[in-house]
């Protein structure tokens, strides 16, 4: 399998059974991101951490990852404190990066970013976002996340509701869905509707993904809802994000048909689409998702740094 000194820039680019051996090595990973065992098999590796764009999350999950693995990181949160703030190109930053570390993380507004980045480096690149494109190692940390819940991917009803146009998350996890053999459902507004690239790639894989606008149907039938929140940085037009702003919301009346064990997932942030009170029924898996983040990349830089446990 060759995961070794890989770009991950976009989750197409692993075949079903190279995926299948990444979220079999996480599990291995499991009690060293618990912190019950250690290892220092990544020491005297440096990760830079690019990020052009705010997160909490992905950054900060790929930095607790490499330390758990006792490797260190530089980079930036703040593009604004770098070079590029003189007028630095991106391959020029990357070219940078490349000298001073042996792995690069990048999350940037536009799409195709980490794929250019790919181009001028010779360490492996990692896409932690790019615009509305994609974020491979969220869907992978999905798919574990499903995994480890429903025990297989295969069969499952997953609904994917929210902003499916922008939402990068959710373009990488419905294909992903669809080559496991999941039976997907898409809930959105009608102006953020899944694109038809998606769900093209979702077909060829013999999946016949519906849409619906009907979401109390959707969540009945659900045995996993996997929500996204309506991305305002995305649009161009305020009066656009007013007209979808607040469409959905996921609360205890809405769940009080859903199976017992349905599981709500989320990438976060949240702003208003899941109500609070949710946090506290059985449903919500989202915050062991973001732990799963931790075990995920944890497994992936070591994976492709060639060192694994
Ligand atoms: N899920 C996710 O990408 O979160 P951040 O934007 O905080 O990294």
């Amino acid at each position: 399998m060759k995961t070794e000194n890989r770009d991950v820039v976009s989750i197409k680019d692993f075949s079903k059974k190279e995926i299948e051996h990444i979220l079999t090595y996480a599990k291995k990973m499991v009690p060293y991101a618990k912190g019950e065992k250690y290892t220092d098999i990544l020491k005297g590796k440096i990760l830079s951490s690019l990020f052009f764009e705010p997160s909490t999350r992905t950054r900060l999950s790929f930095e607790s990852a490499m330390h758990r693995l006792g490797g260190r990181v530089i980079g930036f949160a703040e593009p604004s404190a770098t070079s590029q703030k003189k007028g630095e190109s991106l391959a020029d930053t990357i070219r940078m990066a490349d000298a001073y570390s042996d792995i690069i993380v990048i999350r940037h507004p536009q799409e195709g970013a980490a794929r250019l980045a790919a181009m001028f480096a010779e360490s492996p690149i990692i896409n932690a976002g790019d615009g509305a494109g994609r974020h491979p190692t969220q869907c992978l940390l999905d798919l574990f996340t499903i995994l480890t819940e429903k025990k297989n991917i295969k069969g499952n009803k997953i609904v994917l509701l929210g902003d499916l146009k922008y939402g990068r998350t959710v373009h990488s996890l419905a294909y992903a869905l669809s080559l496991f053999g999941a039976e997907l459902t898409f809930v959105s507004p009608e102006t953020l509707k899944m694109p038809k690239e998606v769900i093209n790639e979702c077909k060829e894989f013999g999946g016949e993904p519906t849409s619906t606008a009907n979401l109390e149907k959707a969540v009945k039938d659900a045995d996993v809802l996997y929500v996204t929140r309506i991305q305002k940085e995305r649009f161009a037009d305020m009066a656009e994000y007013a007209k979808v702003k607040g469409a959905y919301r996921v609360d205890l009346d809405l769940l009080e048909n859903a199976k017992k064990d349905l599981v709500i997932m989320h990438p976060l942030p949240r702003v208003d689409e899941i109500a609070d009170e949710v946090d506290e029924t059985p449903h919500a898996r989202y915050f062991q998702q973001v732990w799963n983040g931790i075990v995920m990349r944890m497994a992936l830089l070591s994976l492709i740094l060639g060192a694994t446990e």
